[in-house]
């Protein structure tokens, strides 16, 4: 019971984080030319908060369910790896998502520097923004990757 509250706000944070990826490489290309301002900064911290949010959840997911550390646990590393499933689960979904993590956690402190021209700035944010957001769209557990099982785009709405 527990456990399906936690993956249905892990799988409906998904959306939050990428709604919120979008706005942010939007406003960073759109305004561009205009200064930074505390609502960029408001937006970009926003992002940074629900991206750990998701973290801790993921990081609980990873450790104490049983689709994360367990598999390696039981059936070694050198299976998991020869498996696209156990590895997927095991190995990729993790290590892509702390990749894209760390980038906008990056761009977090990006966003609390001073720069000598705000469209450096905001250029920098973008481009970070915008590669965690394709590395997060690329190891998302999709309903399309049938061989990872049923999983659905809004887990516990429907
Ligand atoms: C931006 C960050 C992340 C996003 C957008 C994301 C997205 C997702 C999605 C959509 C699912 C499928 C949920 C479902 O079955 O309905 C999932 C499952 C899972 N995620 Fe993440 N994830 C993120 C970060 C992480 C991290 C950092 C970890 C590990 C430390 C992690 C571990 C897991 C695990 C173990 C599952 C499977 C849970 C289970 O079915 O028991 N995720 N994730």
């Amino acid at each position: 019971m527990f456990y399906n509250g936690i993956l249905g706000l892990h799988s409906l944070l998904r959306w939050a984080i990428i709604i919120l990826l979008v706005v942010n490489i939007s406003r960073s290309f759109i305004n561009k030319t205009k200064p930074y301002s505390q609502l960029d900064r408001s937006w970009n911290l926003r992002l940074t908060i629900i991206t750990h949010i998701n973290l801790l959840v993921g990081l609980y997911q990873y450790f104490f369910g049983v689709k994360g550390f367990v598999l390696i646990k039981t059936y070694g590393m050198a299976d998991v790896m020869k498996n696209s499933n156990l590895r997927f689960w095991a190995v990729e979904h993790i290590t892509g998502m702390l990749i894209a993590i760390v980038l906008i956690t990056i761009a977090g402190s990006v966003s609390k520097k001073t720069f000598e021209s705000d469209a450096k700035k905001h250029s920098k944010l973008g481009w970070l923004y915008l590669i965690s957001l394709l590395i997060i769209v690329a190891v998302v557990p999709w309903p399309f990757r049938h061989s990872l099982g049923e999983i659905p785009l809004f887990r516990s709405l429907y």
